[in-house]
């Protein structure tokens, strides 16, 4: 296929944004369904290898971000793509929206585990079983932080389904060498 050739992404925010994807799937595949019935009937989290690991990817994610919006900061421009008004106005919309979930996601999940002082269990052993600094602010009583978290984190995978839909009518239908910018195995010039 006969695409137009545009500057990819740097390798840094390509490796930031296949990694991510693939950490959220697999924090969500592991999401734990039935954490509130657990945690009544007593069951140790730290004995149960998915929010073991849900727990630790989840965190990773909050890393990775972090250390990615840093790397916006200061990395090179960003491939300019010739689209039409509404369309760089909807992918921003996502990108907004993308970003704000991946934050969001990991600070829900401290903010119910918190709340409810529930042990925070990661790989390795790790464990917090309160987090009194959380449990005392004010928008830890809000709303039930368990609930939103699951909310967003269906809502992550919707849009992220969405996202890449749109990267693919960008490569199928409109030709345009979108998604080429984000490929693994691009040279950065
Ligand atoms: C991007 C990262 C994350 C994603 C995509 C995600 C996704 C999810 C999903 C979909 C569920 C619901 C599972 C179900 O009902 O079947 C869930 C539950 C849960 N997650 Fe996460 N999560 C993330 C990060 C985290 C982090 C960082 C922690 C801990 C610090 C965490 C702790 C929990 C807990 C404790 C529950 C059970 C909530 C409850 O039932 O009240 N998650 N997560």
């Amino acid at each position: 296929m006969n695409q137009p050739s545009i500057t990819p992404y740097d390798l840094p925010s390509r490796a930031f944004h296949w990694l991510t994807a693939i950490v959220v799937t697999i924090a969500f595949i592991l999401g734990p369904e039935h954490f509130g019935q657990m945690m009544h009937r007593g069951i140790d989290p730290a004995s149960q290898s998915d929010i073991v690991w849900h727990e630790s990817l989840g965190l990773l994610v909050l890393l990775l971000t972090l250390l990615r919006l840093l790397w916006v900061a200061l990395r090179p421009a960003a491939p300019q793509i010739p689209m039409s008004i509404s369309m760089h106005r909807m992918a921003l919309l996502m990108r907004v929206a993308l970003w704000t979930l991946l934050l969001a996601l990991p600070i829900t999940a401290l903010l119910a585990l918190g709340r409810d002082a529930h042990p925070l269990t990661l790989l390795g052993g790790v464990r917090i079983n309160e987090m009194p600094m959380i449990a005392n602010l004010a928008i830890a009583k809000l709303v039930d932080w368990g609930d939103v978290h699951k909310f967003l984190g269906d809502a992550i995978m919707v849009l992220a389904g969405l996202h890449a839909a749109a990267a693919l009518f960008h490569h199928l239908v409109l030709k345009d060498g979108v998604l080429s910018t984000m490929l693994p195995g691009k040279k950065f010039r």
